[in-house]
């Protein structure tokens, strides 16, 4: 039990779920990724030192982090995400007090559902409103995205720090990676939901790995700016990229095919989603799979287990890798009469073929950062 009162704030912020548009936001597309409401909380007082004390419900250790030695802490097994979201706000000129910090994260760990989005961001959130700042969470999003980037060490992009911050309830964001313009969309599915389900692979290179890929659509960009005034992958149409993919060959032709595509998908399946178009949804959500599968290469064995037992259930119009991939989850349209029967089946025939089972997730679509004042 937490004995609330003992803190002065709650502060969440969410885990995200991206419906379409993998592997775009680094290379200046629109993402359609919308918050859930599995978040990090974290519970804030001041303790009137230069320490930042933290301390999880779900781990025995406490880790005391010195405000002043915050650079020093980048190996640290628990704690480098809050070490490093605190040194960005910090260098971004704000100021931080010393706070003890009781954590409790209920978005699971590679999953692919930004659980370090949403520790990111609840730390910095819950440091500016421990120090009595109000804060844009555009800002905080920036920061977070810095933390995870120079800290952590992972060249992300900026879309699960964004909804992390700045989701909302029932709501999917189409942001534009290039601007930062953002339109919100109702997530309505009509008699469909969204089933998330975790393949519970263990993890291993995600981070060389997405790197590795970001530093292709980096070479792709090169190449392609020989002979075409383009300042990311996501300014160029689907025409333009034919006409032109001579400039490139091998992988590095694959994924800027990946990237080019999948942008042309998120406009499309943000018109099926307010049209209430859930059979042209889900076909969007399976081609944008199999292209994570064959040009990106970011799926792997569990992940395709998993869509491709999606696709055989006759409930389901579409199911796709969400996140980063190589592990994580995936999320299927499915109708709302045939949930109980799809989980059935895709945790029978996963478990047959995989050896372990995979895990449903239940969420709700949330709100980004969430701030109350605990009541004494
Ligand atoms: C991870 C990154 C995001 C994004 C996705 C893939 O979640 O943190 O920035 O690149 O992978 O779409």
């Amino acid at each position: 039990m937490i004995d609330e009162k003992c803190y002065d704030y709650k502060v969440t912020a969410a885990g995200r779920v991206n419906v379409i548009g993998e592997h775009v936001d680094y290379c200046g597309g629109k993402v359609f990724p919308a918050a859930l409401s599995l978040c990090n909380t974290v519970y804030v007082r001041p303790n009137g030192t230069d320490k930042i004390n933290l301390s999880w419900t779900t781990l025995p250790d406490r880790v005391s982090l010195d405000i002043n030695e915050l650079g020093s802490y980048k190996g640290l097994k628990y704690g480098n995400y809050q070490a490093g979201s605190a040194l960005m706000w910090k260098n971004a000129g704000h100021k931080l007090v010393g706070c003890d910090m009781l954590q409790i994260c209920k978005v699971p760990f590679g999953s692919g559902l930004s659980s370090s989005a949403a520790i990111e961001v609840s730390t910095i959130s819950a440091l500016a409103t421990v120090a009595g700042e109000k804060f844009n969470p555009i800002e905080v999003a920036l920061l977070a995205q810095r933390a995870e980037r120079d800290f952590v060490g992972v060249n992300c992009g900026i879309m699960d720090q964004y909804a992390s911050a700045c989701g909302k309830r029932g709501h999917a964001i189409l942001l534009d990676c290039k601007t930062l313009e953002r339109e919100y969309v109702p997530f309505a599915l009509g008699d469909y939901e969204l089933v998330i389900i975790n393949c519970n692979k263990p993890h291993s290179l995600v981070q060389s790995k997405y790197n590795e890929r970001r530093a292709e659509t980096e070479y792709a960009l090169n190449a392609l700016q020989k002979e075409l005034d383009i300042g990311c992958l996501a300014d160029l149409s689907v025409e333009d990229f034919y006409d032109y993919s001579r400039l490139l060959s091998g992988k590095v032709l694959d994924r800027a095919r990946h990237v080019v595509e999948e942008c042309e998908r998120v406009s499309e399946a943000v018109k099926a989603m307010k049209k209430g178009d859930m059979l042209g949804l889900g076909r969007l959500l399976t081609a944008s799979h199999k292209s994570l599968k064959d040009l990106y290469e970011v799926t792997g064995e569990e992940l395709d287990t998993l869509a491709s037992l999606a696709w055989k259930h006759p409930a389901c119009v579409g199911s796709r890798m969400t996140g980063g991939g190589f592990g994580g989850c995936t999320i299927s349209l499915v109708e709302k009469d045939g949930v109980v029967d799809f989980e059935k089946y895709v945790t029978e025939k996963y478990t047959e073929k995989i050896g372990y089972a995979p895990t449903a997730n239940k969420s709700e679509i949330g709100d980004g950062i969430t701030v109350t004042k605990i009541e004494k």
